[in-house]
């Protein structure tokens, strides 16, 4: 049995605003259901919605102040969730991240690093807790100073840090440094600075024992100039410690045969109920109710990321043809506008709705027939996978995670059996459109379309295998 201390800076169904959120909600309870000690550990946000009791568990002396730690349940799960209770820096309205008008919060590098601190006096054993980790997985950049500062201690626990997402860094001016009371040994261009300023996933990618990202495509796409973001060199350097593993999914939130979001579960073997779905959504979107007219959703943080701008860039020729498009998201308030003016232009083909909106998300993936993510690049993406497992076939780039989870329908694996969805190559317009094209001829051919779906739906995407694979690397590391 391992004990591992889980440090995160989101975590479902407490707090969510992208995968991060998924993953560490998911993983910790998979890790948790095989028998392992783990503790989940992120800042107490105004928004938080934990379940149950919420007990104080100590306080700790750091940078000469006082900070509570809470313990609650991770929901449905064995896992404890231990909350930094600071105030001053996480009792606050809105995003963990980001302001309403989608502004950094001016002090997220003190933010961040009271979590990271607070994760290293737990490594240590020095909050008296009578517990200390043998693995400290940290993830993402407000995780990043763990393994740093942890490197600088002779008798540590072994250290992991996950790449979800490299385009976020956490890069503030190299002045923080000082305000943050960092070690002068971590400062200096092998270590946590970057072009002069300081770099909090640095500290993840020089001193890590390990580190993960979430898809094999990705740990090898990082490592090329095109998703490095300058990076790629200090990434292949560490290249004997970098692995991908794909993540899972919780099968328990999204099982369309007991989603109490959507109209009318179903699974594969009534899939013929999935429709009823379908209207509900055309209904909650002021969608002209059509069964027959093929139904594409999105469900996005609407960033570059996303390939929104090639959505939009081909949304004139897209709503020339016989389809009806369905997005959710929030983000980009340029992209929120160009998508509002397109949905007012055409009310009866593309319904946008801004915002989260969590009971939404699951009824679009029930009712929708295909699901759109022409991403630009994905770590890993999880809306595929909810997708390939509600039915609704997925169209998507060929990039991270998504190359590595749809198999494209192609003659040989429409043959087999084993092709799960619609794949193309270039991040261009052109390129979407014809994906699109390509969808739609699948579908109208009925016979071909419950084979993609009935495929995408036998697909195992649960944690159990992945769950393995982190448990053999922290194995490899002690
Ligand atoms: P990323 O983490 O880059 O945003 P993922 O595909 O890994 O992409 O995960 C996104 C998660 O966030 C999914 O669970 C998706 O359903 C959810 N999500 C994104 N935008 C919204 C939204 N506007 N409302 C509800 N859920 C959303
Ligand atoms: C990031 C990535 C996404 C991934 C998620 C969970 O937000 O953008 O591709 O699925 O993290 O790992």
């Amino acid at each position: 049995m391992h004990k591992i201390l889980f440090v995160t800076p989101e975590a479902q169904p407490l707090i969510k605003t992208g995968g991060l959120g998924d993953v560490a909600g998911s993983l910790p309870k998979a890790l948790a259901a095989l028998g392992h000690d783990v503790k989940v550990l992120l800042p107490r946000y105004q928004a938080l919605k934990t379940q149950g009791e919420v007990r104080f568990l100590c306080s700790l002396r750091v940078d000469n102040r006082n900070v509570n730690m809470l313990e609650t349940r991770l929901p449905d799960s064995r896992a404890s969730v231990w909350l930094v209770d600071y105030p001053a820096y996480f009792n606050y309205p809105g995003n963990p991240y980001v302001d309403e008008r989608g502004t950094a919060w001016p002090d997220n590098a003190e933010r961040f690093a009271l979590l990271c601190k607070v994760a290293v006096e737990i490594a240590l054993n020095r909050g008296y807790l009578d517990w200390q980790p043998d693995i400290v997985h940290c993830n993402d950049w407000q995780t990043g100073l763990v393994p740093a500062l942890l490197a600088l201690e002779s008798r540590r626990p072994a250290t992991l840090f996950t790449i979800h997402n490299l385009a976020y860094q956490g890069l503030f001016p190299a002045s923080t440094a000082a305000l943050l009371k960092l070690p002068g040994q971590l400062l200096k261009p092998e270590g946590l600075e970057f072009h002069g300023r300081l770099s909090f996933i640095k500290g993840g990618l020089v001193y890590a024992d390990r580190i993960t990202t979430v898809s094999p495509t990705y740990a090898r796409e990082i490592q090329t100039p095109a998703f490095g973001y300058g990076l790629e060199g200090l990434l292949r350097h560490r290249q004997a410690v970098l692995t991908g593993i794909l993540n899972g999914i919780d099968l328990e939130q999204w099982n369309p045969d007991t989603d109490r979001f959507i109209a009318q579960p179903f699974n594969a073997a009534s899939l013929t109920k999935k429709p009823i779905n379908k209207a509900a959504l055309q209904a909650r979107l002021g969608l002209p109710l059509n069964a027959s007219i093929p139904l594409f959703g999105m469900i996005s943080r609407l960033v570059e990321q996303k390939g929104i701008d090639l959505v939009l860039d081909c949304l004139p020729q897209l709503l020339k043809l016989p389809l009806q498009l369905a997005v959710l998201g929030s983000g980009d308030k340029g992209l929120e506008r160009q998508l509002a003016e397109f949905a007012g232009a055409h009310p009866e083909q593309l319904a946008v709705v801004m915002g989260y909106d969590e009971a939404l998300a699951h009824l679009i993936e029930a009712g929708a027939d295909s699901f759109l993510m022409p991403s630009r690049f994905e770590p890993c993406g999880l809306n595929q996978m909810y997708s390939q497992r509600y039915g609704t076939v997925p169209l998507v780039r060929n990039t991270g995670g998504l190359a590595d989870t749809v198999a494209d329908a192609l003659p040989g694996t429409l043959a087999d059996n084993t092709a799960t969805g619609i794949v193309f190559n270039e991040a261009a317009p052109g390129a979407l459109l014809e994906a699109v094209k390509r969808a739609l001829i699948l579908y109208s051919q009925p016979d071909l379309w419950r084979k993609l779906q009935a495929s995408a739906m036998r697909k195992d995407f649960s944690w159990q295998h992945s769950a393995q694979q982190y448990l053999a690397l922290y194995q490899s590391i002690l």
